[in-house]
């Protein structure tokens, strides 16, 4: 069987006919799944995307541009910050984010359509476990945080609430997240308030402009970026279903950070409370060259910048007090209004720029064997999902604590950075200092106390382990209740059932 003429005639119109260049090898299935996947490419876009790709590469190959010149750090006025703003503030906008997350007006949603591939496994990141004493996944504990967070603004204002859970997957993920979830019962949650979706998939191109095949009878794809949440959005309905909920505020954030905050009342009361429609929160950076965008302006226009794009000097650059001029890190955690949403994934969308990323593609090479390459030697094309600060008139930024609200888990153990080691002993760490701060006494196996040891440095596992359940509390509070000058033997786990026993 010849594939239909108008096929092959399409793609060598617009020079990607090595796609077929393996179809008299294939079986009758395999030219059926070619050819099904090339008729959901329409062939002006193929074109015009490996041209997109192949130029971005050449262009961003050369040397970065720099915008030192033209950016300018965020304006005072709209930047909170849980160290500086004063206490009575962060109650108020505590209170305000409660408030409406009691009234049914806030969401969550997850960006879960990554591949992962340099942690390396190969099913979705939200299902690793990091290996706590629970032995709970990333999945869990973002679930049993929504659990808890309802359950407090619940408790505040006397009414139930939901915060429903939209996540956003890809080819990719979409089908073990939503295997995971019927297994584990949805932890607990409304399975009709948890929300899935995908996103959309690109060919991967080569250097040359060529789309790759990862199979005879595959292209090699990837998902658009978490940028593509705003086409997501709109091809998915997924706005409408917000808006029949009542949902006016929609929290965004990424799967990997493992202490994230999940519907942050006081991030959400403080964005109400300025009537912003686009917020990020940030953190301090560690030190002036450490790759992270910045969110700032260029222009006067708000935007992350990457480090890549920054010169040294700029980096550098310190302010009266001496803290960094540049210091609002980008942790991928966002609150958009509706409306804002709704303006973007209508209208706004196609003018978000991509970015390339280089990467290793698989592929099968001239002779039809499959070659897993040791070098980059493709480009997969991504729009961010923080492109959109541009089109915000009124923009704010938060800064939190990076040790209480951020560690990403982005690299295998390997690596010294950002690995399943750092996570897991970010969230001990805290939870330590939450156990230690309700007065606990912990213990080892002959009942000695162990000491504070202020010299044991948090690149080490802390000196008591003890695991906490977002179950038992969202972010530190009520645990005098279980904890107060009691001895707790470790390794412990503090969960609904150890509670009760502590109860008094
Ligand atoms: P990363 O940029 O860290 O990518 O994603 P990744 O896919 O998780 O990991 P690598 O780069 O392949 O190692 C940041 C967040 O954006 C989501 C990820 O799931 C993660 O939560 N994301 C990324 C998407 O939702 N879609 C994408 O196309 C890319």
């Amino acid at each position: 069987m010849e594939p239909p003429q108008e096929t092959r005639r399409r793609l060598q119109e617009v020079g990607q006919a090595q796609l077929l260049r393996f179809w008299d090898e294939l079986s009758p299935a395999g030219r059926e799944a070619l050819l099904g996947e090339l008729r959901l490419l329409e062939t002006g876009e193929l074109r015009d995307h490996c041209r997109r790709a192949e130029e971005a590469y050449a262009r961003e190959s050369g040397s970065p541009q720099r915008l030192g010149e033209r950016m300018m750090p965020l304006p005072a006025e709209c930047v909170g910050s849980v160290s500086r703003s004063d206490r009575e503030e962060l109650i108020r906008w505590e209170e305000e984010g409660f408030h409406q997350i009691s009234q049914n007006k806030v969401a969550v949603l997850l960006l879960a359509g990554g591949q992962g591939t340099r942690l390396g496994v190969t099913y979705p990141k939200g299902m690793y476990s990091v290996v706590l004493p629970s032995g709970k996944t990333l999945y869990q504990i973002q679930a049993e945080r929504i659990l808890k967070v309802q359950q407090l603004a619940s408790e505040k204002q006397s009414s139930r609430c939901t915060v429903p859970w939209y996540i956003m997957t890809s080819e990719f993920t979409l089908r073990p997240t939503q295997k995971f979830f019927e297994e584990h019962k949805y932890f607990s949650l409304e399975k009709s308030d948890v929300i899935m979706f995908e996103q959309r998939m690109l060919p991967a191109v080569g250097f040359n402009g060529k789309a790759i095949l990862e199979r005879k009878d595959k292209l090699a794809m990837a998902p658009d970026g978490n940028g593509g949440l705003y086409r997501a959005l709109s091809e998915n309905r997924i706005l409408e279903d917000m808006e029949s909920r009542g949902i006016s505020y929609i929290h965004v954030y990424c799967v990997d950070n493992i202490l994230v905050k999940m519907a942050d009342p006081v991030f959400i009361g403080f964005c109400v409370s300025k009537g912003a429609e686009c917020g990020a929160k940030v953190v301090e950076k560690a030190y002036p060259a450490e790759p992270v965008g910045v969110v700032c302006q260029v222009d006067n226009v708000y935007q992350v910048v990457e480090y890549s794009e920054i010169s040294v000097e700029t980096a550098e650059k310190r302010n009266h007090d001496g803290t960094l001029a540049y210091n609002t890190g980008n942790i991928c955690n966002h609150f958009f209004t509706l409306e804002f949403l709704k303006t973007v994934a209508g209208t706004l969308e196609p003018r978000l720029d991509y970015h390339i990323a280089i990467k290793k593609v698989p592929y099968v090479d001239e002779e039809g064997n499959l070659v897993k390459p040791v070098r980059a030697n493709g480009i997969k094309m991504e729009k961010f999902v923080f492109d959109v600060f541009q089109f915000a008139k009124n923009f704010v930024a938060f800064e939190v604590l990076r040790e209480e609200e951020f560690s990403p888990l982005k690299n295998a153990d390997a690596a010294d950075k950002d690995t399943p080691t750092t996570a897991r002993r970010s969230l001990l760490w805290q939870h330590y200092r939450w156990a230690q701060r309700a007065g606990a006494r912990f213990v080892d196996g002959n009942g000695c106390q162990i000491p504070e040891n202020q010299s044991i440095s948090e690149m080490e596992d802390p000196p008591a382990v003890c695991e906490i359940s977002p179950l038992v509390s969202y972010f530190g509070e009520g645990l005098e209740a279980y904890l107060k000058n009691k001895d707790v033997p470790c390794p412990f786990i503090l969960d609904e059932n150890t509670a009760k026993g502590l109860c008094v």
